[in-house]
């Protein structure tokens, strides 16, 4: 049985003044999931992120958590969720220990003196815990509004634009804990973010926003199932061919000893590296184009709207 759905919006629209940033849009997330929300600029991330946390009101449809309204049951929702905003929403003139403290005595958090600790211990700032977080860099900052996003322990964790100013070493440290997070706490993670190569491999399912609307969700399974018609394979062999086929498989010879063949489906290709590796030797075999930007890329060519 299919888990029962956290978050379920339905048929929603939102409008400021002359700009419509979210139209007819429905989708749910489920308990456990890592969901990434996508888009571009603009597309209405950070909105979708308001009007779940109950921020903003939507113009028209429904929005539900834990089967309420955010903006009827705002305590006792706010109570099971946490978000990372774009500018992490800490004191500057606090430390990190005072902002967390802060946070921790607005939830009631009983034991916050060890949660607050374990929590400066897990994000690596406990040597900067006395300092004020207007000194912190951006991934300093991340990290503490992350800890205080978490104080709480929410079972859901909203997160809009995470890495946004991180290095790449810095992104991947948080998007690494993001991930043990949902692995080991259960909790629900939903992901909004533009760097879709990020997210490839952290979210279970992705929801691409489009000018406010959804113009295709999915796992990165299913999106390939439905978007890539045919697949190269990029092969490195010391098979010796010559002319464009293969054993009726098209091919291209790109450069010595790398061959890219066309496949129609993926079941083809154990089929072809046996025929390969019945005459020569294969040093590596890779599916090219089914990485998560290259279907974006197919979805949004896809759509029309
Ligand atoms: N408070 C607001 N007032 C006016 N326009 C807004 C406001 N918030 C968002 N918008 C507009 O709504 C659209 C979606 O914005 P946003 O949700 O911030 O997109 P994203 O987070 O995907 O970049 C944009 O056109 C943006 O300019
Ligand atoms: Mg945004």
């Amino acid at each position: 049985m299919a888990p029962s759905p956290i978050i379920r919006l339905s048929k929603v629209s939102k409008s400021f003044k002359d700009v419509q940033a979210i139209k007819d849009l429905s989708f749910t997330v489920s308990k456990g999931e890592i969901v990434g929300l996508l888009g571009p600029n603009g597309a209405g991330k950070t909105t979708v992120v308001r009007l779940i946390n109950g921020v903003i009101a939507a113009d028209a449809g429904t929005v539900e958590i834990f089967g309420q309204s955010p903006l009827a049951e705002s305590n006792s929702i706010r109570s099971r969720t946490g978000v990372l905003t774009e500018s992490a929403g800490l004191y500057g003139h606090m430390t990190a220990k005072e902002n967390l403290a802060f946070f921790a005595r607005i939830y009631g958090v009983q034991d916050y003196p060890s949660r607050i600790d374990m929590l400066l211990q897990e994000f690596g700032l406990a040597e900067y815990k006395d300092r004020k977080a207007e000194t912190f860099s951006t991934g300093m900052r991340k990290r503490l509004g992350i800890a205080k996003a978490l104080i709480h322990r929410p079972d859901v964790l909203f997160l809009d634009e995470p890495t946004t100013g991180l290095d790449p070493e810095a992104s991947r440290d948080l998007l690494g804990y993001i991930k043990e997070l949902n692995a080991r706490d259960g909790v629900t993670i939903v992901l909004a973010t533009h760097l879709l190569r990020q997210v490839q491999e952290l979210c279970h399912r992705f929801l691409f926003l489009h000018r406010g609307q959804l113009i295709e969700s999915g796992t990165l399974r299913q999106l390939e199932d439905k978007y890539l018609k045919s697949f190269q394979v990029k092969v490195e062999s010391d098979l010796k061919v010559e002319g464009p086929s293969y054993r009726g498989f098209p091919l291209q010879q790109v450069e010595p000893g790398v061959l890219i063949f066309t496949v129609e489906t993926k079941s083809q290709v154990p089929e072809l590296l046996r025929q390969i590796l019945s005459e020569a030797s294969v040093y590596s075999a890779e599916i090219l184009g089914r990485d998560l930007e290259t279907l974006y890329f197919n979805v949004r060519g896809n759509f029309r709207g």
